[in-house]
């Protein structure tokens, strides 16, 4: 008998590399060759969770047993959840309409395979966070990559998605502040994208995942969450970001009512539950103490930024639009002559700085744009802007 390999599915042949992580490989190999690499390429807060959050996590681990939880978390979390929403949104959001998940990731997956179907179109912008396409992708739907402009912060724009819509549209997504731009989509533009959806009996999820590593709005009002203007739509956060609680894999999503039951299904079907002790230790993230650290690092996070912003103008590097949100700074590399892939790999073989190039993220700045993420430290991020300046100095002379 002729023994044959087995197939992968047509699925797994064309899913996509998350690139970023690969040029962070790249990085920790230098490092490992003894090359001092500042890494400005990864999502990941450098400050890691908060101190009281580590200490009920130690305490998780004195020998008690860790069942399985509910699929959608223990009750004092999703109770603890919905008065953040109270405290510091001003939003009533029952419990029962929030799931924990394992991470934002957990809850953008469920949210599609709750809502995708094969040949469905999802609207989304050019840039985005690379994950939702390949999620989307995963389930049969196909992403329209929506153009946008430093006009619409990068965002899209009630215009755009009525261009955009075809009887196909199944659902639009928007992250906000955006993952690579750093930029929040003004609330009149989500308000009403979000009603323009619902009129047409579309699904609106919204990707919150740094939310609460937002500042106000560019007339100086605070940032609001989609559940202000649309309470049914699906929303994603997660405790990475603005708890620093990156690899404890935990999030949460808040669902309207008549999915309740259908995402229950998929997610115990899927992944049983969130991390049990993860979910219990995340309870002191609700804490005057743990509020405190992660408001010191988010205001860090904006001395951080105008320290990128300028010294990004000094090397003639500007950012189109100032990001008011998230670590990251999205902006143009068109006039050193090089394309951002090259400019991303000789910065990283040359002079030992990690960035991330446009193609992860985008269709239109693919080759022109790439991401700086300044969670690291000010003085890693004075030395990385200076290594830039000296190499596009080298590529300009
Ligand atoms: C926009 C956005 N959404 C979701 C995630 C997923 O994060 P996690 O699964 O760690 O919550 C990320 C991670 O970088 C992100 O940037």
């Amino acid at each position: 008998m002729v023994v044959r390999s087995p197939k992968m599915s047509q699925r797994a042949k064309e899913s996509e590399p998350f690139r970023a992580m690969a040029f962070g490989a790249r990085a920790d190999e230098l490092i490992a060759q003894g090359h001092n690499v500042i890494k400005l390429g990864l999502g990941e807060p450098d400050f890691g969770a908060p101190a009281v959050v580590r200490q009920a996590m130690i305490e998780q681990m004195d020998g008690r047993p860790l069942p399985y939880t509910p699929s959608f978390g223990i009750t004092p979390l999703r109770g603890a959840i919905s008065r953040f929403y109270k405290q510091r949104h001003n939003l009533d959001v029952d419990p029962r309409r929030i799931a924990i998940t394992c991470g934002g990731s957990e809850a953008l997956m469920l949210a599609i395979a709750a809502t995708i179907d094969p040949g469905d179109e999802v609207l989304a912008a050019d840039p985005s966070y690379p994950c939702n396409r390949e999620l989307v992708t995963m389930f049969g739907g196909t992403v329209v990559d929506v153009p946008t402009d430093a006009a619409s912060r990068y965002h899209l724009s009630p215009e755009t998605v009525a261009g955009a819509w075809t009887d196909r549209t199944k659902a639009v997504m928007i992250t906000s502040p955006s993952n690579p731009t750093g930029t929040c989509i003004p609330y009149p533009a989500l308000a009403s994208i979000c009603d323009y959806a619902k009129r047409r009996g579309a699904w609106r999820i919204i990707d919150e995942t740094y939310l609460d590593l937002a500042d106000t709005e560019p007339d100086g009002s605070s940032i609001r969450s989609a559940l202000s203007c649309d309470p049914d739509a699906i929303t994603v956060n997660s405790f990475s970001k603005y708890f620093g609680m990156t690899g404890w894999r935990l999030g949460w999503m808040v669902l309207p009512e008549p999915l309740l039951n259908a995402v229950d299904n998929l997610a115990m079907n899927t992944l049983l539950c969130a991390p049990t002790p993860v979910q219990w230790a995340a309870l002191a993230c609700f804490t005057p103490e743990a509020y405190e650290e992660c408001d010191r690092r988010r205001d860090e996070f904006r001395a951080r930024r105008t320290l990128v912003v300028d010294g990004l103008r000094r090397i003639g590097l500007p950012v189109e639009v100032e990001p008011n949100g998230a670590f990251y700074a999205y902006f143009s590399i068109a006039s050193t002559g090089l394309d951002a892939w090259t400019f991303c790999s000789r910065l990283l073989e040359e002079r030992y700085v990690a960035l991330t190039p446009g193609r992860d993220f985008a269709v239109a700045t693919a080759d022109t744009h790439v991401r700086l993420s300044y969670a690291a430290s000010r003085s890693a991020l004075r030395e990385g802007l200076e290594r830039v300046g000296e190499f596009v100095d080298s590529l300009r002379r």
